[in-house]
C-alpha cells in the first residue's frame, strides 16, 4: 500500500517540510533504540475530551488487550478487537454502550474500524443496536469489501451472529442535552452558521426551540433504562482507540465511534476512513480521536504513519501533524512503532498503555512522552 505522502503528491506543505531521514540513519537509531522499548505493547485512548481521571477505563481494556497478546502470540489484531471490546462496553466512553445520540435523541450510528500491517482494513459506518460494533469491522476484513455502510451494513452484521443491545444512556442524553443548548444559545461553532432544521432528515420533525428539543429527550427517557448519570458532566467527545505492538514488531491499530456530539443521519466521521481515523503498517500503528472532520481533512493517521515511517518517534510525528490543528477542532492521536510510543491531544485525553513491565495512565503523564 503506498500513501499520497510517500508519492510526494500530497500539496500540504507542512509535513513535506519535515527532511526524510536516509535509510541508514533510521537504521542506525533503530539498532541504537532501547530494546526494553521494543516488545509486546497495548495503547488504548477513551478519546479526545475524556479527562484523565477516567483512564481506569482505557487501563482496564490494555489488560484485556494485553492478556490477549500473551495468549495468542502474533495476533495483533485479536488484541486490539479485546481492547477495543472493554471499552465499548464502558459508558463513559462514546462507542458501543454509551454511543452519542444523533439530533434527533433516538438513532445511533455506529462506525468502527481496524487495520493491521499486512494492509488488512476493514470498517463499518452508520450501524445501530450491536453491543460490539468492531465485530463487524471485523468481518469486513475478512470479506473482499473494505467498507459497509447504512442498511447494507445493518443486514451484514446481522448474518454474524452478534450481540445486540440498546446503546442509549443516560450519559449519551445528558451529553445531548447540553449540545441541545449550546446549540440553540448559538455557540455550536459551524452549526450556529447553517440552517440545519432546513436540512433535517430524520423521520420526527425537527425541534424549533430549545424546549421542544429537551421535550425530544425526556421522549427517548421515558422508555429508556438506566439510571441518570451520577457524574459531572466532562467534555469527552469522541471514540475508543487502540494501536497494538507484538514481541515480533507486527502491528495493528482500531477504532470505534458513536461519531460527533451534533449530528445528522448519515453523518459520517473519519474512523472508517483508511489513513484518516487510523493507519498500520510495518513501520508501525496510528489512531486518531476527535472532531473527524479536521482528521479527514488533515489526513491525520496516514501523515502520522509517514512520518514514523521516515524515522521519527512516535511522539514527535503526533506533534509535527497536530500542532497546527486548532484547539477548538479537538484531536487526540495514540501511535507505536519500533522506536517507542507516543500520545499526543489539543485538549485533555484519557489513555494507557501497557507492556511487559508496567501500566501506564494518563494521570501519570498527561499529553505526551516516548518510552
Ligand atoms: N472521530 C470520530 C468522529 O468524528 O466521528
Amino acid at each position: 500500500m503506498v500513501l499520497p505522502l510517500a508519492l510526494g503528491c500530497d500539496p500540504r506543505p507542512r509535513v513535506g517540510e519535515v527532511p526524510p531521514r536516509s535509510v541508514d540513519a533510521v537504521a542506525v537509531e533503530r539498532a541504537a533504540s532501547d530494546p526494553a522499548r521494543v516488545g509486546p505493547l497495548v495503547l488504548a485512548h477513551g478519546g479526545q475530551g475524556s479527562p484523565a481521571s477516567r483512564s481506569d477505563g482505557p487501563a482496564v481494556a490494555v489488560d484485556r488487550g494485553f492478556a490477549r497478546l500473551e495468549s495468542e502470540g502474533e495476533d495483533a489484531v485479536a488484541a486490539a478487537i479485546a481492547t477495543i471490546e472493554s471499552l465499548e462496553d464502558d459508558p463513559r466512553f462514546n462507542a458501543g454502550t454509551g454511543a452519542n445520540l444523533r439530533l434527533d435523541a433516538r438513532s445511533i450510528e455506529a462506525d468502527a474500524a481496524l487495520m493491521d500491517d499486512r494492509a488488512r482494513f476493514g470498517a463499518v459506518a452508520g450501524i445501530a443496536d450491536l453491543r460490539h460494533p468492531i465485530r463487524v469491522a471485523e468481518a469486513v476484513a475478512a470479506s473482499p469489501h473494505l467498507l459497509l455502510v447504512g442498511e447494507g451494513a445493518q443486514a451484514f452484521a446481522g448474518t454474524l451472529g452478534l450481540e445486540a443491545r440498546d446503546l442509549s444512556t443516560p450519559q449519551a442524553r445528558a451529553k445531548l442535552a447540553r449540545g441541545y443548548a449550546k446549540l440553540f444559545a448559538g455557540e455550536a461553532g459551524p452549526w450556529s452558521e447553517w440552517d440545519w432544521r432546513r436540512h433535517w432528515n430524520f423521520a420526527t420533525p425537527a425541534p424549533a426551540k430549545l424546549d421542544e428539543a429537551m421535550a425530544l429527550l425526556e421522549a427517548a427517557e421515558a422508555g429508556a433504562q438506566g439510571e441518570a448519570p451520577d457524574e459531572t458532566p466532562d467534555e469527552t467527545k469522541d471514540t475508543v482507540g487502540v494501536v497494538v505492538r507484538t514481541a515480533q514488531g507486527r502491528y495493528a491499530a482500531a477504532l470505534s465511534t458513536g461519531g460527533t456530539t451534533l449530528a445528522i443521519h448519515g453523518r459520517v466521521g473519519d474512523v472508517p476512513l483508511l489513513g484518516a481515523g487510523l493507519y498500520a503498517g510495518p513501520h508501525g500503528a496510528v489512531a486518531a480521536t476527535g472532531k473527524g472532520e479536521a482528521i479527514i481533512r488533515e489526513l491525520v493517521a496516514a501523515r502520522v504513519y509517514e512520518l514514523l515511517a521516515r524515522g521519527q518517534t512516535p511522539a514527535d510525528a503526533i506533534r509535527l501533524v497536530t500542532r497546527e490543528i486548532s484547539p477548538e477542532e479537538g484531536v487526540g492521536v495514540i501511535a507505536v512503532s519500533d522506536l517507542g510510543w507516543g500520545t499526543g491531544a489539543t485538549s485533555q485525553m484519557a489513555w494507557a498503555a501497557r507492556d511487559r513491565d508496567a501500566r501506564h495512565r494518563a494521570d501519570t503523564w498527561i499529553q505526551r512522552q516516548d518510552r
